[in-house]
């Protein structure tokens, strides 16, 4: 992206996409500089470069997807500054308005928040005292009593479980209803009873429906996941039993890192995983795409593997994007704890849909049109443990081969797949959620990997961490 006129600038395949790109920055950097103030020269400098360029574009027709490319970089070279000069008042003005509605939203939730409290006699302890120190991995608790929550009414169509609260009304499919109970009896501590249930599932649902976003499949993207069997495999081979990035939505085991502690704390989430600092065990890692988070999800890495000397193990699992190379991507590639890596190539693997809780069997699974790198980052004690070697990588690449089979590889169309928690049942894993939601398994997918060596028996089914600030005080 350019900084101040938003158009992709990198991974550009096909001449016609760089010209309408070249013609497209030159109206847009014309366009701001005639309607916002600029100082003559500015003006001046950048009507000229960009009218030049729709003129060069008009009368050429035979130039390469290069030379549209490099007139690109001249004309964002010559126009780039004033461009932002002028584009810095709107932009912050912008920020600052967004600012001050945010922190008006936030004082006005915390006084409701502060008012819920005292109508229901709960007191705000004193905040709790942060210990470093290490404990077995347990999901986020907040610090206060649940006051009584509202009436949420739970009725099925189909098999769609539909909850409403005050008229509003979130669904998701029946299966993942059990799921989520399941993750629930697991995880939560103050509601044997199961009476704060429903409004529970309620709040989790429209959180991720509002992160989502409104548009037809708006979201869904930073929400896919590693299909079934690849979970299997990894658990088989390399003792995995946590997800670093997932929601009780999509995850696969029941123990998982999630965004939204309060709400997924009680299905069993540890918190945001830049707060998590696992001592020991082995984890898998397919973070949604933002180079930012990524990034910032490596240094993480990094600073665990380097702190702890207990057997600690990363599988990540990233989109192969070298045009240009991520930073993420380039720092794990030349990472010394880099153990093995494999590139599984682009429309020859699939994903599990962003919206597998609600959407059509037939829409379960869709195509990667990237290639997916799968790099291990272990320390000396974790490599000793679950070491990539051939045959269990070999083991994991079949699993994506399981998938494309029993999907019938020619795409999510169709893909003869079961959307639900059930089918995606493993062979008796017992990290796994969605063995224990499996009353039956799909006929269709093969998940016996043909090696039974399962190193995870023998790893605790928790890992070990050192509590977070947020993990001691809420
Ligand atoms: C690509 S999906 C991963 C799906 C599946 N759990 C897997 O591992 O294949 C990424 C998930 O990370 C969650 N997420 C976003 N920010 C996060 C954070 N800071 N910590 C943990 N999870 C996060 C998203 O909500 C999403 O569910």
């Amino acid at each position: 992206m350019n900084g101040h006129i938003p158009i992709r600038l990198s991974r550009i395949k096909y001449k016609e996409e760089a010209r309408k790109l070249l013609f497209k920055y030159a109206e847009a950097a014309k366009k701001m500089i005639d309607s916002r103030n600029a100082t003559p020269d500015s003006r001046k400098v950048v009507k000229w470069n960009a009218e030049d360029t729709m003129n060069w574009l008009r009368r050429d027709h035979s130039a390469s997807k290069e030379d549209y490319m490099d007139r690109l970089d001249h004309l964002r070279k010559q126009c780039g500054p004033h461009v932002a000069a002028v584009a810095k008042d709107s932009v912050e003005g912008i920020c600052t308005k967004i600012y001050h509605i945010s922190a008006e939203y936030v004082r006005r939730i915390h006084q409701t928040h502060q008012a819920l409290l005292k109508d229901c006699n709960v007191s705000d302890p004193e905040a709790a005292e942060v210990q470093d120190r290490l404990v077995y991995c347990y999901p986020v608790r907040l610090a206060l009593p649940s006051p009584a929550q509202p009436r949420v009414e739970l009725h099925f169509e189909n098999d769609i479980a539909c909850l409403r609260y005050k008229g509003e009304m979130v669904k998701v499919n029946r299966s993942y209803f059990a799921k989520l109970e399941l993750l629930y009896r697991y995880s939560c501590i103050d509601d044997p009873r199961f009476q704060k249930f429903l409004s529970r599932v309620w709040c989790l649902i429209k959180r991720y429906q509002v992160m989502f976003g409104a548009g037809v499949n708006e979201g869904t993207g930073l929400q896919g996941a590693l299909p079934v069997p690849v979970f299997e495999a990894l658990n088989k081979q390399f003792g995995v039993t946590f997800e670093c990035f997932a929601s009780p939505l999509n995850s696969y085991f029941k123990q998982f890192c999630s965004a939204f502690p309060d709400t997924d704390g009680f299905f069993g989430s540890r918190g945001p995983f830049l707060n998590f600092s696992p001592a020991s065990g082995s984890f898998e890692a397919n973070p949604p795409f933002s180079e930012e988070l990524m990034d910032a999800m490596v240094t993480h890495f990094e600073k665990l593997l380097e702190k702890s000397s207990e057997p600690l193990s990363f599988i990540i699992f990233v989109p192969e994007w070298r045009d240009p190379l991520t930073p993420a991507l380039h720092r794990m590639e030349t990472s010394a704890f880099r153990r093995h890596q494999m590139s599984v190539p682009a429309f020859e693997h699939e994903y599990r849909s962003g919206s597998q809780h609600i959407c059509k069997k037939e829409e379960m699974y869709y195509k990667a049109v990237h290639g997916t790198v799968v790099i291990f980052l272990q320390n000396a004690a974790g490599f000793a443990k679950w070491e990539p070697t051939p045959e269990r990588v070999q083991e994991l690449l079949a699993a994506y081969q399981v998938c494309r089979r029993a999907l019938g590889s020619p795409g999510p169309s169709s893909a003869p797949t079961t959307p639900t928690p059930a089918s995606a049942g493993g062979s008796g894993d017992k990290d796994s959620i969605a063995a224990k939601t499996a009353p039956e398994r799909s006929a269709s997918l093969d998940t016996s990997p043909a090696s039974q060596d399962n190193n995870s028996s023998s790893s605790s089914p928790v890992e070990k961490t050192t509590p977070p600030p947020e993990t001691a005080s809420v």
